[in-house]
């Protein structure tokens, strides 16, 4: 089905945005990228310039913007832990000014906005799986907490638009995503074990390596957005991540034997305020948007490895 009218996604240019800018226009959409290019390139996106649907704008978030939209994804926001504790500051500025402006932008526009907030609301959780009832359990004055905490005055903003102005928002929370288009330096365990595995340096596991994760595969998590932007039913918060669990030392050995690499495994200490687990409950998902996560970690990590390898190649 062809769909009209014009969609912004601000972090258009990084990781998950740019697999969402090219399912819009594939939905039939027209799409402003809005992007600064912190932890974004426009080698995400390039395949796309150059259609007459897509608009790339670089603009930060914090400054507001005035153009005619009529659906607003919010992804822009560093997410990994090296990016976004690089500039602590900035990252709160993305998360709080950002989303003023962008539902500032909503408002005066009468536009749907979806927020991706992410798991680590739920901080290091006292509660497995999390679901999206449980507050969550984290530390106010911790390295982690500039994203953390932004992400949780993005989600009380976007409560307070609706209430107070009407502003028709959706909320989801994503928990780890990988695939095609991950920073390669980005210290997120997917991309660290491939990167590390195809240029024969160590994978580093930190403690024993029992704590668990679980991974989302991009294309599921866009579809995931795209359902909740769609429906009518529930401003959110919705959980949008995989469920099934696997330890990282599995992973780790996984990769290797993926990548027939003759990297060893290495053991560190574990860093402050690191989730022993983090396991989405996405009941909510299920019933609300028929959505479950439909790629296996194995096939994920095929297209994962495959897009490394012609990276680095
Ligand atoms: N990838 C995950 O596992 C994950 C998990 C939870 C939540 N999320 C959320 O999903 C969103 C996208 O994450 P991602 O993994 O694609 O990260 P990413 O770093 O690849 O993408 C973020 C994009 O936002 C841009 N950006 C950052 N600050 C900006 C600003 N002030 N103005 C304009 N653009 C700015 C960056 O340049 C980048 O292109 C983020 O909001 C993140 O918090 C991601």
């Amino acid at each position: 089905m062809l769909n009209t009218g014009t969609v912004l996604v601000s972090g258009g240019a990084g990781f998950i945005g740019s697999h969402l800018c090219e399912r819009l226009l594939g939905d039939g959409y027209d799409v402003l990228c809005l992007d600064n290019f912190y932890t974004g390139t426009k080698k995400n996106i390039r395949h796309l310039i150059g259609d007459p649907r897509f608009e790339l704008v670089r603009h930060n978030i914090w400054m507001p913007i005035f153009v005619e939209v009529d659906r607003i994804f919010n992804l822009a926001c560093p997410a990994s832990p090296v990016h976004y504790q690089n500039d602590p500051v900035a990252t709160v500025k993305t998360s709080v000014l950002g989303s003023i402006n962008m539902l500032g932008l909503a408002k005066r526009r009468s536009a749907r906005i979806l927020q991706a907030s992410t798991s680590e609301v739920y901080g290091d959780p006292q509660r497995h799986p999390q679901s999206e009832e449980y507050w969550g359990h984290v530390n106010p004055i911790g390295f982690r907490a500039c994203y953390d905490e932004g992400k949780r005055c993005a989600e009380t903003l976007f409560f307070d638009y609706h209430r107070q102005h009407a502003v028709d928002i959706r909320l989801v929370r994503i928990f780890n995503t990988y695939g095609p288009r991950m920073h390669p330096n980005d210290g997120r365990v997917v991309s660290n074990f491939v990167v590390s595995a195809l240029t024969g340096k160590p994978l580093t596991l930190y403690g024993d390596g029992s704590q668990t994760r679980s991974f989302c595969y991009v294309d599921d998590m866009v579809e995931g957005l795209v359902r909740m932007m769609d429906q009518s039913s529930s401003i959110g918060p919705v959980n949008l991540g995989n469920p099934e669990e696997i330890s990282i030392r599995e992973l780790a050995e996984r990769v290797v034997r993926m990548t027939n690499s003759a990297s060893p495994i290495v053991f560190k200490p574990l860093p402050n305020d690191d989730p022993h687990r983090r396991q989405p409950d996405i009941s909510r998902a299920t019933e609300l948007l028929d959505w479950r996560p439909r790629v296996c970690l194995e096939d994920g990590l095929k297209e994962t490895i495959a897009y490394f390898r012609s990276v680095f190649k």
